[in-house]
């Protein structure tokens, strides 16, 4: 079984509900946050963006076409993209109805409406930035609004709080300005670039596809920036048997949509 960064006991790996418990609720919404505290899912996945006017919205696509009303709202707008919109307009979209009536009227969530949901419901934030590329700034920017909703602080960078990204540039940017926060880079770097990655991230947070025993356990032989061995978080499992043959892989953490299965699979954090 998987080491954890909090105990270093043998025990399941932690359960990562991603986009929230997206597989019953809308992706990214503050109901998809909370379907995962119901089930007692304490870690949460999301992805922020920023829109025209320099909010931090949550959204995984760059568009708000799949997962909002937005075709409807705006019909001139294409191809919707979220730095396209000011929040006073994405404020307005409906981001549940796709998903099923019973979550129309959801709203994309502003970033610090997210972090305050999730601190409400005693939960644990896996922040991606997405396509950081296209928002010059945005690491310094998230920063700022975590330490404004006082979730940089020791007990929240302790145990409470990852930022991940498949830039290594942005997620090597969050630990030059602040280094107590835990990082983690989505992929799969060479074994051989590894030691370069301990340098600034945490984590090495892999497709599942790409996993093997070996490779996990070489993460495992590196000790990150905070002195603890990295970690390997995978995704995005959503059946039994897959979760248990990537558990048997020794790795850390499993990011999933169906958080309620992998940790009947798997066993509790
Ligand atoms: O947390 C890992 C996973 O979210 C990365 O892929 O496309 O779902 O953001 P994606
Ligand atoms: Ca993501």
């Amino acid at each position: 079984h998987a080491r954890t960064a909090q105990s270093g006991e043998d025990e399941g790996p932690t359960v990562v509900a991603h986009r929230g418990a997206s597989a019953y609720a809308p992706e990214n919404t503050l109901a998809a946050v909370d379907k995962a505290a119901e089930l007692g899912i304490r870690w949460v996945e999301n992805d922020v963006q920023r829109t025209r006017d320099g909010e931090l919205v949550v959204l995984h696509d760059d568009s708000l076409r799949r997962t909002t009303d937005v075709e409807e709202v705006f019909p001139d707008r294409s191809p919707w993209k979220v730095k396209d919109f000011t929040a006073a307009e994405i404020a307005r979209l409906d981001a549940g109805s796709w998903f099923g009536s019973e979550y129309a009227g959801a709203r994309v969530p502003t970033l610090k409406q997210y972090v305050e949901r999730v601190e409400h419901n005693h939960q644990k934030l896996l922040l991606e930035l997405k396509n950081p590329q296209l928002y010059p700034g945005i690491e310094q920017q998230t920063l700022k609004v975590l330490a404004n909703e006082g979730w940089l602080d020791r007990r929240h960078v302790a145990g409470r709080l990852v930022v991940q990204s498949f830039s290594a540039d942005s997620i090597r940017t969050v630990h030059e300005i602040k280094p107590a926060v835990k990082t983690g880079f989505l992929g799969t770097p060479p074994v051989s670039d590894l030691p370069e990655y301990a340098g600034f991230t945490d984590q090495i947070n892999p497709s599942h596809g790409s996993l093997s025993v070996s490779y996990v356990s070489s993460v495992h032989a590196f000790t990150g920036p905070h002195g603890r061995p990295m970690e390997v978080f995978a995704w995005t499992v959503d059946d039994a048997a897959t979760a248990r043959r990537i558990a048997g892989y020794d790795v850390d953490g499993i990011i999933t949509n169906k958080p309620d299965v992998v940790r009947e699979a798997v066993g509790e954090e």
